[in-house]
C-alpha cells in the first residue's frame, strides 16, 4: 500500500459503485466517508442485476472490462456474503436472448461465445416462448444478482462492519480545489447547513448525477422504467433478453420485467402510461403466459450515460480526485472490477499493464 492510506478519503455517491469502492478501500486500511444525497435514486437500487456481456451485445474494451468483473464477482460476493451475513442472490442462471430469424441471430455482437438455440432447442429452454421468436443464443457464463433487495443492503452493511462512515441527505455543492489538487467538498447536509469537509482524496461517483460536479464529464440520465411480477417458483429458470425487454427471474419466483430508455425524459421522475405499457407489451409478446400474473412493484430510475456508452475511470485533472461513474445499462456487471482498479490507484498499488491498458481506454479525456 503507498503513502495515502489512513487519510481521510471521500466517496462522492452512496449508489452501488461509491459503495463498492467504499468497500474496498475501507478493507485496504483506508478511513474512508460516504456522502450520500439520496440512497433511494442509486440506479444500483434500480436495476435488474444482470450480469449480462454476452447477453447485452457488448464489445471491444468494454466486453473485456465486463468479462474480467464477471470473473471478480463470486469471490467479490462471498467476501460481502461473509463480511455482512446477508445473501446477495448470485445466479448462474444463464441468458436466452430470442431472434426472429437465424440471420439476426448470427450477426448478434457476441453470437460467438454463445450456444446456437434452434426453434426445438429454444421451446425446450423456453416452452412457453411467444410464437414469432424461432432462434436464440444461450450464454451459460451470464447471469445475476439480487441488487435491489439484497446486494445493496449487504454492501451497505459490510461497509459498515469495516469501519465505513456515512452521512446520508448530503448535496455535494462544489468540489474544493487549490491549484489543481483536491482538498475537500463544500456540502449542504441534511438540515440544511452548509460545511466543508476536507479530504487529500475523493472519488466521484455521482452516477447520472455527475456532470452537476464536473460540467466537463459527458454524462447524460438514460431513465428506465421497470415492473415485477409474482410467478411460481423456478417457472422461468433462465432469464430471457429481447430486444428492448427483459425478463430476469429471481430464486422466488419474482420476475423483474425491465427497462424503458427515455433519453428525452432527462431527469423527469416518475412512471409513465406510455412507458409500462410498452413493458406489459413486450412482456406479452415475449412470454404470453405471464401476461396476468399479479404486478409487485413499479419503478423508474436514471442510467448515467456516456457518448460511447463506455464507463469513466481513473484519474481526474484535479490530483487526488478519482473518476467512477458512467456505467450506464452495466452498472452491477462493472462493480466488482471498477472498485478493484480505483482502489489500486487511490492505493498507489501496483498495476498490472493489463489493468493500466484498461484505464487507459475508459479515461475521461478520451472525449
Ligand atoms: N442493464 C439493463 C438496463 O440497463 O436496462
Amino acid at each position: 500500500m503507498g503513502n495515502t492510506s489512513k487519510h481521510q478519503l471521500l466517496i462522492l455517491g452512496g449508489g452501488l459503485i461509491g459503495l463498492s469502492i467504499a468497500y474496498e478501500l475501507s478493507r485496504k486500511g483506508h478511513n474512508v466517508e460516504v456522502l450520500s444525497k439520496k440512497r433511494g435514486e442509486a440506479a444500483g437500487f434500480v436495476a435488474a442485476g444482470m450480469l449480462a456481456p454476452h447477453a447485452e451485445g457488448l464489445k471491444s474494451d468494454l466486453l473485456n472490462l465486463a468479462k474480467l468483473s464477471l470473473l471478480e464477482i463470486p469471490n467479490w460476493i462471498k467476501t460481502i456474503e461473509a463480511n455482512s451475513g446477508i445473501s446477495c442472490g448470485l445466479i448462474k442462471s444463464g441468458i436466452i436472448v430470442p431472434f426472429l430469424n437465424k440471420e439476426n441471430m448470427c450477426k448478434y455482437p457476441t453470437s460467438k461465445f454463445g450456444k446456437k438455440l434452434s426453434n426445438i432447442e429454444l421451446k425446450n429452454e423456453i416452452p412457453d416462448i411467444g410464437s414469432k421468436w424461432k432462434s436464440g443464443l444461450l450464454f451459460p457464463e451470464d447471469g445475476q444478482i439480487d441488487n435491489r433487495r439484497q446486494l445493496m443492503r449487504a454492501l451497505e452493511k459490510a461497509c459498515v462492519e469495516s469501519g465505513v462512515h456515512f452521512q446520508e441527505g448530503v448535496k455535494v455543492l462544489k468540489i474544493i480545489s487549490t491549484k489543481d489538487r483536491f482538498e475537500g467538498v463544500l456540502i449542504k447536509n441534511a438540515e440544511g447547513a452548509v460545511t466543508t469537509i476536507k479530504a487529500e482524496h475523493g472519488v466521484l461517483c455521482c452516477g447520472a448525477w455527475s456532470k452537476q460536479l464536473l460540467p466537463y464529464l459527458p454524462i447524460y440520465p438514460v431513465k428506465g422504467q421497470m415492473f415485477s411480477i409474482q410467478g411460481p417458483k423456478d417457472y422461468l429458470k433462465r432469464i430471457l433478453f429481447g430486444p428492448g425487454i427483459y425478463m430476469v427471474p429471481r430464486e422466488d419466483g419474482l420476475i423483474i420485467v425491465g427497462a424503458t430508455s427515455e433519453k428525452e425524459a432527462v431527469f423527469k421522475t416518475g412512471l409513465t402510461p406510455s412507458g409500462q405499457r410498452q413493458l406489459q407489451e413486450g412482456m406479452n409478446a415475449l412470454l404470453p403466459s405471464t401476461k396476468s400474473w399479479p404486478h409487485m412493484e413499479r419503478w423508474w430510475g436514471f442510467r448515467p450515460a456516456t457518448p460511447d456508452e463506455n464507463p469513466i475511470l481513473g484519474k481526474s485533472p484535479i490530483k487526488g480526485l478519482f473518476l467512477a461513474s458512467g456505467h450506464y445499462r452495466n452498472g452491477v456487471l462493472l462493480a466488482a472490477i471498477t472498485a478493484q482498479l480505483i482502489t489500486k490507484l487511490v492505493s498507489q498499488e501496483k498495476l498490472s499493464n493489463k489493468e493500466k491498458d484498461l484505464l487507459l481506454k475508459f479515461n475521461w479525456d478520451r472525449f
